[in-house]
């Protein structure tokens, strides 16, 4: 049963798309577990980059089945479009399935989204008002809209009424917006229930049945470790379940199918949205890593908030998911840095910890403790063999997998998927692309 979960080990935008379509070139299915378009995966081939919200990263692969399972939430405009798109760069979609189960993003959720914020006032979570926290909300509220019954003419009407009698009261009643119409919401969004409703199956099962006939199965994450529902630094996390547990509840897969967890780390920290960031720089070494790392958000184009790498909040990661390897990310932006720093303690106002805390207030009060590590002058994007990288490149390589306790599989030097480089540390069950 060679199955592995690619999950994001700090707050997201970890490269969990490169990743993941770099294992897709030899696996039979993609599932992508969790999320919604608040997700931006870019996967970046010989036919250039690819962004991708809902899609799972493994569609560049032409043999890989992808799925968008149960524990999503697709909202079918953005959904749409991107098949489109992707079909417009010759990118087969034939292979694409979407869960039953999953739920739907209404207009109205989008709507509320962005009204949660405002009523925040100061205290806003920075969402990507994509709607997906009142999707949610409905689901677990057991109103929400499955797009087994969107694509289905006769039950759509029936279960939108349902769904729009609440949320038409939230927004008059308590928000003192206005109302939207049914009949509107029902021509648009019913010709989009036709376009999707060939996607459509039980992909339990078939995940099911990958599964029990040994065949590779990739689970993709979306978001990260610390952004996760009650792992994460909550109010300041996203709606769902990232981590690699996550992998189960949003396909139906049981605990024991999963072979291999791989975390993705970026080599140093980043994050979107408000909430506690013990490692951030807010000086022109943190500047100089966002433009170097081009690191805007790549699904609302926000400045990302840029700090040093943490080992404490990352050995957290590796308790809550079981991590097996690291793939390490983004290696090449710290070329040429003075120094670079590994957060290794946090020192809190009652004594020195080691342990990552569970209140968003308490980790507002760690101060870092730094181990400092030597940098590389020399532009690294053309490595390709773990052995040629600059000895102080390892030395950081080897320093991470010290302090998070866990080897590096994959170390990545660029955005492109030859930019990669295998260490020789595969887990039992984790293959390598072309090799095994
Ligand atoms: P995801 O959400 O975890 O899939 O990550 P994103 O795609 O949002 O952000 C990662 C960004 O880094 C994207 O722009 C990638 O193209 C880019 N990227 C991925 N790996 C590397 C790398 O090793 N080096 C550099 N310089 N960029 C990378
Ligand atoms: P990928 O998969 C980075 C963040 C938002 C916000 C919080 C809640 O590309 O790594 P939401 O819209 O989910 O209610 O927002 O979560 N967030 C992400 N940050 N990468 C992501 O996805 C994210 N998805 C949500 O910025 O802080
Ligand atoms: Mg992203």
């Amino acid at each position: 049963m060679p199955s592995a979960v690619v999950v994001g080990a700090q707050w997201g935008d970890e490269a969990k798309g490169k990743v993941t379509d770099i294992l897709a070139q030899d696996a039979y299915m993609v599932v992508r577990y969790a999320g919604g378009s608040n997700a931006g995966h870019s996967v970046t081939s010989d036919q250039g980059l690819f962004k991708l919200h809902l899609v799972p990263s493994g569609i560049l692969n032409p043999r890989t089945e992808c799925i968008i399972s149960d524990g999503a939430v697709v909202d079918p405009a953005i959904l749409s479009r991107e098949i489109e798109h992707l079909r417009s760069r010759g990118v087969s979609t034939d292979r694409l399935r979407l869960s039953a189960s999953a739920h739907v993003v209404m207009p109205y959720h989008r709507i509320l989204d962005r009204l949660d914020e405002e009523t925040r006032a100061g205290k806003k979570i920075g969402t990507t008002c994509q709607g997906i926290g009142p999707a949610y909300t409905d689901k677990v509220r057991r109103i929400g809209i499955r797009m087994g019954d969107f694509t289905d003419p006769k039950r759509f009407p029936v279960v939108l009424r349902q769904s729009l009698r609440y949320n038409n009261k939230l927004l008059t009643n308590v928000y003192h917006a206005p109302p939207l119409e049914e009949e509107h919401i029902l021509d648009e969004y019913s010709a989009l229930g036709e376009k999707l409703r060939p996607f459509v199956r039980d992909t339990s099962w078939m995940v099911a049945e990958a599964l029990s006939a040994d065949k590779r199965v990739l689970f993709e994450g979306a978001q990260g470790t610390l952004l996760d529902i009650d792992f994460g630094t909550y109010p300041y996390v996203t709606s769902s379940h990232p981590i690699a547990g996550g992998a189960c509840l949003g396909t139906g897969a049981g605990p024991k199918s999963i072979d291999v967890v791989i975390g993705v780390v970026k080599a140093y920290t980043s994050r979107v949205g408000a909430g506690s960031f013990p490692t951030e720089l807010l000086d022109e070494v943190g500047d100089g890593i966002r433009e170097r790392g081009h690191e805007y958000g790549t699904t609302t184009g926000r400045p990302r908030r840029l700090g040093w790498l943490d080992a404490v909040a990352l050995r957290f990661a590796v308790m809550v998911n079981g991590l097996d390897r690291i793939a390490i990310t983004l290696l090449d932006v710290l070329s040429g840095m003075d120094e670079i720093k590994i957060c290794v303690r946090y020192k809190t106002p009652s004594g020195s910890i080691d342990r990552f805390p569970l209140r968003n207030e308490d980790l507002a009060e760690c101060e870092p403790v730094y181990e400092t590590f030597p940098c590389w002058d020399e532009d690294i994007s053309s490595v390709r063999r773990y052995e040629d990288l600059p000895e102080a490149a390892r030395e950081y390589v080897q320093g991470i997998s010290r302090h998070v306790g866990v080897p590096a599989w994959l170390v990545s030097v660029g955005p492109h998927r030859n930019q990669s480089i295998f260490t020789g540390n595969a887990a039992e069950g984790l293959w390598i692309p072309g090799v095994n």
